[in-house]
């Protein structure tokens, strides 16, 4: 039996949104698993702590600016990972914003923000990342960030439910079209993780009520997307694309 099936040894991982909250983890879990580690997000200074953090733990790591709405960026970006550490093999499109209003009170630039950096913004960097291994003949794994929010919905939610429902649908559409060149492609639909994200609701008593309907009744802790991100990284998913992975404490299946 392999029991190295999780090892990332001699894999490049591009993680988007690395500066705070899931994406943080995901880089850290990564190079704990043998990654060389490329850290993209707008707060460069957080980056730099994170890579000083990863490298004291023995891991090799690279931070780059990246403004995953920007296309120069995201070349750039890569540019400098490939540079650094060859090509990106493992791919996290992690980077995403919220921002709550009823449907009604949503604006132009609000639905724009919104679409431009959780649906764009992972097609964009995803389309520079399956682009270069293509080219260079390389397989590789990508990794979307969904939500439970792009399987179901909840009040004040409906542009980023929306964003989160097209990238689940884009994974599939990905899978399809890339596993001829080796590149696998799935997506963590993940339930409720405290980070900047959700932090101001979860502190609320309507937060915390909130929380009651979950079936743990409690949040997921950061260490519970550990195993789901290393099975879609790595090849213990060699015969998975196309899926989309919740992981929410059996929120969506929770009794109505
Ligand atoms: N937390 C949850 O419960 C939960 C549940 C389901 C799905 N998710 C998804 O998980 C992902 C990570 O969320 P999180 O909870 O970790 O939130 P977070 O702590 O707010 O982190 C969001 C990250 O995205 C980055 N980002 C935002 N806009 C960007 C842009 N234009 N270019 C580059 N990076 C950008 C931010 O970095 P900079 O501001 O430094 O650029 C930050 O690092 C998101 O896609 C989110 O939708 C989260």
């Amino acid at each position: 039996m392999n029991t190295d099936l999780f090892s990332l040894q001699g894999r490049t991982a591009l993680v988007t949104g690395a500066s705070s909250g899931l994406g943080n983890h995901f880089a850290r879990v990564l190079a704990d698993a043998g990654a060389r580690v490329v850290v993209g997000a707008r707060r460069v200074e957080r980056l730099e702590s994170l890579v000083n953090d990863i490298q004291a733990a023995g891991g090799e790591a690279h931070a780059v600016a990246m403004d995953v709405t920007d296309g120069d960026s995201v070349t750039a970006a890569f540019e400098s990972a490939e540079a650094v550490f060859g090509h990106v093999d493992v791919l996290v499109n992690n980077a995403g914003v919220a921002d709550p209003k009823w449907f009604v009170d949503i604006d132009e630039a609000s639905w724009d923000f919104m679409m431009d950096t959780n649906l764009k913004g992972v097609w964009r960097v995803a389309r520079e990342c399956c682009r270069r291994l293509i080219d260079a003949g390389k397989p590789g794994a990508v990794v979307n960030l969904s939500s439970v929010l792009g399987l179901g919905v909840q009040g004040m939610q409906s542009h980023y439910s929306a964003s989160k429902a097209a990238v689940a649908h884009m994974t599939h559409a990905m899978a399809s079209e890339l596993w001829r060149y080796g590149i696998r492609v799935n997506a963590l639909a993940p339930g409720y993780f405290k980070t900047e994200i959700n932090a101001d609701f979860f502190d609320s008593e309507k937060g915390q009520q909130y929380v009651k309907r979950i079936p743990p009744r409690r949040l997921g802790t950061l260490d519970e997307l550990t195993g789901p991100l290393l099975l879609l990284a790595s090849d213990a998913s060699s015969y998975m694309s196309g899926v989309v992975l919740p992981v929410d404490g059996g929120h969506l299946w929770g009794s109505l």
